[in-house]
Order: C-alpha cells, then sequence, then structure tokens
C-alpha cells in the first residue's frame, strides 16, 4: 500500500460485469478519495419514472419526471446513499424493474444533461475522486487526471454477474448473458454519449486478473499521473 497522497480525479469506464464498482470502491479507499457511482444516479432517475407511472420509453414524459425528482447521492466509498425525493432507493436500484429499464431512461438527452451538471457539481467538491459510469472520460471529465476503462470477455462478465446474484444454473447464466449483451448493445449504441473508450484512456482488460490486481492497477495508474502532473503523489 502507498503512502503517496493523490489529488484528482480517476475515470473509470466500462460496460457491465467487469467488477467495476468494487473496484472503484477500493481503489477510491485505497487513494482517500471520494467515489461517484453515476450509474446509481441513472437507477434512481429510474425508479422516479416507473413510480410516476411513465412509459420509459417516452423520452419527453422521462425528461419531465426527472427534472422533477430531486436525486441525490452520496460520495464516500464506504457507505451508500441514494435518494430519491428524500426516499432511501438504495436497494431498489439493484431489482430486476430497474435494472430492465436503465438503458432507456439513460438514453435521454435531457437526462443526461441534467445529472451530467450534478455529478460535475459533485466532483468540484472534492479534491481526490473516483468516478465510475459509461461517459465520464468521454463526456463528463474529458480533463480528468486518469482514465480507465475497464473491460473483460462477455463469457467472464455473465460468470461474474451470476455468482454476485447467486445464479447457478446453465439457463440462469445464460439468460443473464443475453441481458448483458442488450444493455451493452443500448448502451454502446445510444445517440447520445455511447459507451466507448475515451481516445487517451488506459484499457485494462480484467478477465484473466482478480480483483486485487485490477485495484492495483487503478491506484497505480492514479498515482503515477498524479505524479507526472506534479499534484501531491
Ligand atoms: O453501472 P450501472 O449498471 O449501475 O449503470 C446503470 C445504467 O446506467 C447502464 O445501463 C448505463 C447507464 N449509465 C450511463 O448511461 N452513463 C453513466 N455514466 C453510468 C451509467
Amino acid at each position: 500500500m502507498s503512502a503517496a497522497r493523490f489529488a484528482g480525479q480517476v475515470t473509470l469506464d466500462g460496460p457491465s460485469g467487469t467488477g467495476k464498482s468494487s473496484v472503484a470502491r477500493a481503489a477510491a479507499t485505497r487513494l482517500g478519495a471520494a467515489y461517484l457511482d453515476t450509474g446509481a444516479m441513472y437507477r434512481a432517475a429510474t425508479v422516479a419514472v416507473l413510480d410516476a407511472g411513465v412509459d420509459p420509453e417516452d423520452a419527453e414524459a422521462v425528461a419531465r419526471v426527472v427534472a422533477a425528482a430531486r436525486i441525490e447521492v452520496g460520495t464516500t466509498a464506504a457507505t451508500e446513499r441514494v435518494e430519491v425525493d428524500g426516499t432511501d432507493v438504495a436497494e431498489r436500484i439493484r431489482g430486476a424493474e430497474v435494472t430492465r429499464n436503465v438503458s432507456a431512461v439513460s438514453a435521454v438527452p435531457a437526462v443526461r444533461r441534467q445529472l451530467v451538471d450534478q455529478q460535475r457539481d459533485l466532483v468540484a467538491a472534492a479534491d481526490a475522486v473516483v468516478v465510475e459510469g459509461r461517459d465520464i472520460g468521454t463526456v463528463v471529465l474529458p480533463g480528468a487526471t486518469v482514465k480507465i476503462y475497464l473491460t473483460a470477455a462477455p463469457e467472464a462478465r455473465a460468470q461474474r454477474r451470476a455468482a454476485q446474484l447467486g445464479l447457478t444454473t446453465p439457463e440462469e447464466v445464460a439468460a443473464l448473458a443475453a441481458d448483458l449483451r442488450r444493455r451493452d448493445e443500448c448502451d454502446s449504441s445510444r445517440a447520445d454519449s455511447p459507451l466507448r473508450p475515451a481516445a487517451d484512456a488506459v484499457v485494462v482488460d480484467s478477465t484473466d486478473l482478480d480483483r486485487e490486481a485490477v485495484v492495483d492497477r487503478v491506484v497505480d495508474l492514479a498515482l503515477a499521473a498524479a505524479g507526472a502532473r506534479g499534484v501531491d503523489a
């Protein structure tokens, strides 16, 4: 463990099932940095849409509902705080209904503008932060200290997600793999801020790495980049 102090922004983008969240949390803790899970914000927006009873495919209605919702997330790695209009939705955002509908909600440009503004405000309040999402290096923080794009083979991603959810049968794993493919396809092909590595991102493939090895790599890249910029490292 390094004693160096990190200041700056680490962006961690990539598709679902790469272990991104647990890597981002662990890296933030090791770096003494704040942590922002932008996927949780799109998931919270989806809760607001579902509760309002509007069709997640109706972009205008979705934009209206999300504009009126108060979405709040915490920025510490140790505890997760996600609220919509003062109600704790931290558990609900991980449920199947939200997961099924979040790609549609996150494809709406007005929703993205609103949440990106909020993300930039949260980042501005921290002198060291790890931010995870899909478009953080490309759109939200193009001037970040270091940009990492975490990827893994689709089979490895489906297996990991299955293990997390306690699913074991080949049918369950296959259904999960199909859902991951569908979400990747939606997130990568949408017109606004599609999932892709920034031109200056370091691509880390976690297919054959365990979580600790990936965290080590992220921490090393962050400290090296901060050092190269002459920031505190
Ligand atoms: O990382 P996650 O699975 O919690 O993200 C949920 C959804 O939100 C995912 O389908 C893509 C979307 N998302 C996004 O469009 N932009 C981000 N910065 C983060 C997430």
